[in-house]
């Protein structure tokens, strides 16, 4: 498949998907989700790969669901084409480790599509927030139940509420990023910890993840 809307790539055995609309701050729009879809089914199914890294540009890990191509849709429109899943929730489902390498924007869906992620490795810069009430909508795919789970009723109904930003430091004192690096420490240590986890039994690495996404998603 040739991809329009993002990058693959490989480096030792970590795979890296690089979202890639920069002049819409990386919304995700449906020709992008498709090719996400088909670029991590790729990655793991190719036995060389350990570990994937989901990430944006500098300004936008991703400002959300592409809201000019959503605007005219109705309800019914996108319950019939289910389209904040197809591809989306692929994420959520790949077998092989996969961390959300946030700088920049993280709003709506793009908050969501990290949440979808494995953990989440942020740029001091980095914003959290899931704004859609402020134009007219609520989260739509996992913004009150991954965030919730993640943070807590208290601080995910105050993100919900107002649509705040969460600076990355916010973010990872309630445990919705696992790590902020400073700028120029930022690819460094993610590559060092993507590198770390490729490198692990591969049978293992998957086991571990499931084991704690069951945890996560279930009751004890
Ligand atoms: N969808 C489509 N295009 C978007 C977008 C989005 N979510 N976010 C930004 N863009 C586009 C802008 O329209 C603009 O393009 P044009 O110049 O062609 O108009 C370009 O990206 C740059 O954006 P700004 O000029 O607004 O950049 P800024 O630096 O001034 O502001 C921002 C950045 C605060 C992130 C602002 O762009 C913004 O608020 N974006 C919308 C965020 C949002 O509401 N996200 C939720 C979407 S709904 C959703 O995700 C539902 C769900 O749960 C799945």
């Amino acid at each position: 498949m040739v991809y329009e809307n993002i990058i693959v790539e490989r480096k030792d055995s970590v795979g890296i998907i690089t979202l890639n609309r920069p002049k819409a701050l990386n919304a995700l729009s449906a020709d992008l989700t498709r090719e996400l879809e088909a670029a991590l089914q790729d990655l793991d199914n190719d036995a060389a790969v350990g570990c994937m890294i989901l990430t944006g540009s500098d300004k936008a890990f991703a400002a959300g669901a592409d809201i000019k191509e959503m605007q005219f849709k109705t309800f019914m429109d996108v319950y019939l084409l289910d389209c904040i899943t197809v591809g989306w929730e692929h994420v959520a489902k790949v077998r092989y480790p996969i961390i959300a390498a946030v700088s920049g924007y993280a709003l709506g869906g793009g908050c969501e599509m990290a949440m979808m992620c494995d953990f989440i490795i942020a740029r001091d810069d980095a914003k959290f927030g899931q704004p859609e009430i402020n134009i007219g909508a609520i989260p739509g795919a996992g913004g009150t139940q991954r965030l919730t789970r993640s943070i807590g009723k208290s601080k995910a109904m105050l993100a919900v509420l107002t649509g705040d930003m969460m600076s990355a430091d916010e973010a990872e004192n309630c445990g919705l990023v696992a790590k902020v690096f400073k700028g120029e420490e930022f690819d460094i240590s993610l590559k060092d910890i993507a590198d770390r986890i490729a490198n692990q039994s591969k049978p293992l690495a998957k086991l571990a993840k499931q084991a704690v996404n069951v945890a996560f998603e279930t009751t004890l």
